[in-house]
């Protein structure tokens, strides 16, 4: 209700999901294929909709301790932390391995370490995230539509065959990496540029809602039809202090381009790059920000 009220006048006020009586039949006739994963969930899908698995905790440990390691590996090879980044057979089983072990530690001792602390901090921004989602944008044109229905269980490919789920997102067309990377590959670089541009104004959107991505990376923004939109709201804070700490750090960082990692991808069109990173300074800052902060 809160954000409501905060919302300006002509922008469409957020909705609760559209509830059916039973979950889309193309979810239940078929195994739905993994298309995605991150630190927190695992993502399955059939030709419209997705589903998502939470990760235990002793999962998500177990990725932030992998994470850890390939982070001092790449202290003595190089590229070390590049090496348990995709999602493969290997990497799964190394994961599955190292929780295992986790498994074998007391609870309270993980708590206490900095593993502990990295955890908490992603389960709250997760947790949080996705309640801002609820009351500032599901609903609109900035997110993929949400429906939920009465528990129903589906079958998934891989580990552990089977889910039961509640709830189902609209499956975007692609991230948004993967649709600058192909267009990239096609040397459809116009349209690369049009896809920023629609990137920091989707961002902008958001700020007027009240909320802003501390997780702004291509991998959580999706395409549908011609809109960009957040596809993972585990990043999104409405704290001004968190946001003016994120936005002090990033002035002094490499170039937004690069940190976007379209560093390959835009080796070839700099001033591209050039353009999309003098926009960039000048739209996520203080002063950008602020601009569309709601009062
Ligand atoms: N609505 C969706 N449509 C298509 N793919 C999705 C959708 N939501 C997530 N994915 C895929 O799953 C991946 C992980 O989802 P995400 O929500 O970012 O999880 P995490 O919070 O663990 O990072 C995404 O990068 C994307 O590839
Ligand atoms: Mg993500």
């Amino acid at each position: 209700m809160l954000a409501m009220e905060r919302l300006g006048n002509g922008q469409e006020p957020p909705r609760h999901p559209r509830a059916l009586s039973s979950a889309p039949a193309e979810l239940t006739c078929q195994r739905l294929q993994r298309i995605g994963e991150g630190v927190g969930k695992v993502v399955y899908a059939s030709e419209h909709w997705v589903v998502r698995r939470e990760r235990s905790s002793s999962e998500i440990i177990a990725l932030i301790v992998i994470w850890k390691l390939a982070r001092r590996i790449a202290h003595f090879i190089p590229g070390g932390d590049k090496l348990f980044e995709r999602p493969s057979h290997r990497n799964r089983l190394f994961r599955v391995m190292m929780q295992s072990l986790i498994l074998l530690v007391p609870r309270g001792l993980w708590y206490t370490t900095h593993i502990g602390e990295v955890w908490r901090i992603y389960r709250f921004r997760s947790e949080r995230g996705e309640s801002l989602a609820q009351t500032c944008l599901h609903g609109t044109a900035l997110v993929p539509e949400e429906v939920i229905f009465p528990p129903t269980r589906v079958q998934v490919g891989g580990w552990p065959g089977w889910l039961e789920v509640s709830q189902a997102t609209q499956r975007v067309e692609d991230t948004l990496y993967a649709r600058l990377v192909e267009l990239a590959e096609e040397g459809r670089f116009e349209e690369v540029e049009e896809w920023l541009n629609r990137f920091l104004e989707l961002r902008q959107a958001g700020w007027s809602r009240g909320v802003f991505s501390m997780d702004a990376h291509l991998k959580n923004f999706g395409v549908c039809g011609d809109r960009v939109v957040l596809i993972d709201t585990g990043g999104l804070t409405d704290s001004w202090s968190e946001i003016q700490t994120r936005l002090g750090t990033e002035q002094n960082d490499v170039d937004p381009h690069i940190r976007l990692g379209m560093g390959s991808l835009l080796a070839s069109r700099p001033d591209i790059a050039e353009r999309f990173n003098s926009r960039w300074r000048a739209v996520v800052s203080s002063e950008g920000v602020r601009q569309h902060w709601p009062e």
